[in-house]
């Protein structure tokens, strides 16, 4: 993704080639910021804090924390350390299990003096596949959205989206995102209604940043206006990502995705969940039973974050400092109200015959519903 004329992905090896430089989200769209990870406990904090966020990019942050962590200490104790400090950082994500297995697999049977350069290699790998996979999935939606756009024959396609999915959640391109680019490139008349994400509002900050950035038309709006457009005729098609998708199709999102699809399926509104193969979590039958769902600080309901009159980024309180207040970071959409997954591999019913489709190398290792998590 290009700001202000340079090409950006959202992670990279800094130029002293062992540290790991980073796009500050939180910062986003105020200031443009980039952060220095040097060790895994920075890794994990960046992971933890939001400094990134998004399932595929969790995952890249955790790979190369595990090379920091090599780097200091390339022995076995070192290596599970650094995998149980990264895997309790952020728990819906599967993306982040699936990485730290990997790397795992990648070093833990080399010889201590091969390990780093190993990682450092399945790290960048890691990285250069899901830009390849995040591709694919902007090809296969391009379709998906070409055939609605022809079929509603003239007028802006609006499509609806949730939280941020685009490239700050990957390494580039997105994954709901990634179609809306190629369809504004190919010269599709593309509007993109981006709900604001209460409570950290990835939507208004970071989804309203990246569409600007690119030249998208978009609007922003209050995460409860969704029902309402749809009622009326105006939104053509809800695209969304996720942050774990069982085998048989349920989708843990952003909070408020749920809402999102309800208010879909009562209005006869597409709803589509994009997806990268490394989000499916194989082992889980039923979303709402074996997704663990993220409770986060209560602070980020109570205060909301944005541009103080002296150009600085201030919290701002909302709510009675007593109120208590609940911080659910995703809920489940089950499969029954997602009309199709667009992975990196085509579109498919979402359900455990359409994900085998398109995935038959996973059928024996798709759990039994035993409510693991
Ligand atoms: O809490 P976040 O900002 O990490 O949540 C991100 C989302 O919910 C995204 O929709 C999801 O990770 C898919 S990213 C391609």
């Amino acid at each position: 993704m290009q700001i202000n004329g340079t090409w950006y992905r959202t992670i990279w090896l800094a130029d002293d080639g062992r540290s790991v430089d980073v796009i500050d989200q939180r910062a986003l769209p105020h200031s443009f910021e980039i952060m220095r990870l040097a060790t895994v406990e920075q890794a994990a904090a960046a992971i933890r804090d939001m400094v990134v966020r998004g399932a595929p990019l969790i995952g890249a942050t955790a790979a190369y924390g595990v090379c920091l962590a090599l780097l200091r200490d390339p022995l076995h104790g070192s290596l599970d350390r650094a995998l149980e400090l990264l895997a309790a950082t952020r728990p819906t994500a599967v993306n982040l299990r699936w990485a730290l297995e990997v790397m795992d697999e990648a070093v833990r049977y080399l010889a201590p003096d091969e390990r780093v350069a190993a990682a450092y290699r399945r790290a960048a790998r890691i990285c250069d596949e899901d830009v390849e996979i995040s591709r694919r999935i902007g090809e296969h939606g391009l379709e998906v959205l070409r055939g609605m756009s022809r079929a509603k024959g003239g007028g802006p396609l609006n499509v609806l989206t949730h939280c941020n999915a685009g490239w700050l959640a990957t390494v580039d391109w997105g994954t709901a995102l990634a179609p809306v680019y190629m369809a504004h490139d190919a010269g599709i008349d593309v509007h993109v209604w981006v709900d604001e994400t209460r409570p950290r509002n990835q939507g208004a900050s970071l989804t309203a940043y990246e569409l600007g950035a690119h030249g998208v038309p978009h609007t922003v709006i209050v995460d409860n206006a969704g029902g309402h457009l749809m009622q009326h005729g105006m939104v053509d098609v809800c695209i969304v990502g996720t942050d774990r998708t069982t085998a048989t199709g349920d989708v843990a999102n952003k909070i408020g995705t749920y809402l999102k699809a309800l208010a879909a399926h009562d209005n006869g509104v597409p709803f589509y969940v994009a997806l990268p193969r490394t989000t499916i979590d194989w082992t889980a039958r039923d979303g709402l039973a074996e997704i663990p769902i993220e409770r986060r600080d209560p602070a980020e309901v109570k205060l909301i974050r944005g541009l103080g009159p002296d150009g600085r980024i201030v919290d701002v309180e909302l709510t009675p400092p007593s109120s208590p207040a609940a911080n659910f970071a995703f809920d489940v959409t089950p499969a029954r109200l997602v009309t199709g997954l667009i992975t990196d591999r085509g579109v498919c019913s979402a359900s455990l015959e359409g994900l085998l489709g398109l995935f038959p190398e996973w059928a024996g290792e798709v759990g039994g519903g035993e409510g693991r998590r």
